[in-house]
């Protein structure tokens, strides 16, 4: 890849991430890595940024990085503790603050001669979170801002292409966060805006094929956006080698199954549709535990995608979907720097698809660039904004255990509920929604005729990453008439609550 790249060292903010997005959203490329392990080939990064961190720079437990490949070698950004970090360590003061510096705040003196502020007014809003504050800037430092609180809350490093701020630019609540990471990443540190998706779609596409020349590849299309996605660049890269298995585990949404089939054929992809529900369902027959109805499931998709594999004469690679969250290496909030890299176990004793060469074309982009490259290749906008589905299905919203007939009436709740939110215009401003089956009979009254059925519980949460998430206030007609439709039309249900729970302390899914 010939993009200027920018290294993120982190130092366990909650928001490192961010500071990758936002650059991203530059279109610039940029990794994050720990602060303690500097990736040898420095010379391939053209800048640098120091995230915040939990700590203290004054603690015993305060973390150092080994800056001497980068300090006054390339241009660094430091942010909130980075820039505590340099001025604690290079002849500065760092002390506690009186007053809590939480939240907004506003700039209230700026040297916007400086390209650093460059299109950014006095009065600019930030946001800080921090509790210790600079209280000297180190040596050769000249003040570039302050705050109503924080008097050093900009300064650079006099000869040096080195910027650090208190505040943190990448959050939002920064009004003009983004045009300073620009002001430093393109005016100050002259990094080209390239990373596009066409330029990633085309570079991957010419990547895999040499890669992978004439050998074929294994996928398991799960219906969700980044199987789907993956899969369309392998396409392009290697047409029919590209052996895609859809397994149907009986526990996807009403008609799932035939209709994203389908669509995926429409695609021009090489997709083998399995219907293996029977034998999910009998796996599943008489489990009510939650965490073993989750291994049953994952044990019999691995015999099936296996024995699918098996099918495929000579094939080498398995492709998987896994984009940049799940592969960056973390640095725990609570200061020893913690991995958690998702292995990938070439070894004996595993299904035979395990042992093959792994492939991950999309392991380089957080999840709305995986969306806009799904975009830019054409991909049905419907298909790339739907909600998030967990892996076990509906069998995870069926509380207590899994019947063919339970099954059938969530589909059918399910899918009044899911319909409903599509005419009333309401999906996109949802984040995730489904129905859960409870295992509670309940009395009705129907005509005249006393019922005993079932009730159904619909849960509709607004969220951006599935770790926190709130109830999404929905119209009460939208909810009145849903509920209208669903006892009046799926036969074995009587009663219909909404679920009003944040999580936490609630989860998403019921179980
Ligand atoms: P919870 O219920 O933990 O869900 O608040 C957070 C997000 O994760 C999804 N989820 C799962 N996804 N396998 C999956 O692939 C699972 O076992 C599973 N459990 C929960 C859930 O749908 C939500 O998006």
């Amino acid at each position: 890849m010939q993009h200027d790249k920018v290294l993120i060292l982190d130092f366990g903010s909650q928001y490192t991430q961010l500071i990758a997005r936002r650059v991203r959203e530059l279109n610039i490329y940029c990794e994050i890595h720990p602060y303690n392990k500097i990736p040898a080939q420095i010379n391939s990064y053209k800048a640098v940024v120091l995230s915040g961190s939990p700590q203290s720079v004054r603690g015993d437990d305060a973390l150092h990085p080994d800056l001497s490949k980068i300090r006054t070698k390339k241009p660094l950004l430091a942010v909130c503790y980075g820039a505590q970090y340099l001025a604690h360590f290079s002849g500065g003061n760092v002390a506690p603050s009186n007053t809590r510096e939480y939240g907004r705040a506003n700039l209230s003196f700026i040297d916007n001669q400086d390209l650093f502020f460059k299109g950014v007014s006095k009065g600019s809003q930030v946001w800080m979170s921090h509790s210790d504050t600079i209280k000297t800037l180190p040596t050769n430092g000249v003040l570039l801002a302050s705050t109503h609180d924080v008097e050093n809350a900009a300064y650079k490093i006099e000869g040096e292409s080195t910027y650090a701020i208190q505040f943190h630019p990448e959050v939002y609540h920064s009004t003009d966060g983004k045009q300073i990471l620009e002001n430093f990443l393109v005016s100050i540190a002259g990094l080209k805006q390239d990373w596009t998706p066409d330029s990633f779609v085309e570079e991957t596409v010419a990547n895999l094929k040499s890669q992978l020349t004439n050998d074929k590849v294994v996928l398991g299309l799960s219906g969700g956006v980044d199987s789907t996605v993956a899969a369309i660049l392998l396409n392009k890269a290697i047409g029919k080698n590209l052996y895609c298995i859809f397994v149907n585990n009986g526990l996807l949404r009403k008609d799932e199954f035939n209709s994203v089939l389908k669509q995926y054929e429409g695609m021009g992809l090489n997709v083998k549709g399995v219907d293996a529900s029977d034998r999910f369902l009998n796996a599943l027959a008489g489990i009510d535990d939650p965490e073993k109805k989750r291994k049953a499931i994952g044990r019999v998709f691995i015999e099936v995608f296996d024995d699918e594999a098996q099918l495929i004469k000579d094939v080498k690679w398995l492709a998987q979907g896994t984009i940049y969250p799940d592969v960056i290496e973390s640095v725990s909030a609570t200061g020893g720097p913690s991995a958690t890299i998702k292995s990938h176990h070439n070894v004996g004793g595993l299904p035979d698809f395990m042992k093959l060469k792994v492939v991950e074309p999309l392991k380089a982009l957080f999840k709305d660039e995986v969306r806009r490259v799904g975009a830019s290749m054409g991909i049905d906008a419907q298909l790339l904004g739907r909600h998030p589905f967990p892996g076990p299905g509906l069998a995870i919203r069926i509380l207590g255990d899994i019947t063919a007939e339970k099954v059938r009436i969530l589909q059918e709740v399910d899918a009044i509920f899911i319909n409903g939110l599509r005419e009333w215009d309401l999906y996109d401003k949802v984040w995730q929604a489904g129905a859960m089956l409870l295992p509670v009979n309940s009395v009705g009254v129907m005509g005249d005729e006393r019922t005993y059925e079932k009730c159904v519980a619909l849960r509709a949460v607004e969220s951006t990453d599935g770790m926190t998430a709130d109830w999404v206030n929905l119209p009460y007609e939208f909810l009145q008439k849903t509920s209208n439709a669903i006892i009046n039309k799926v036969k074995g249900v009587n009663r219909v609550v909404y679920d009003i729970s944040s999580k936490p302390p609630a989860t998403i899914e019921w179980e």
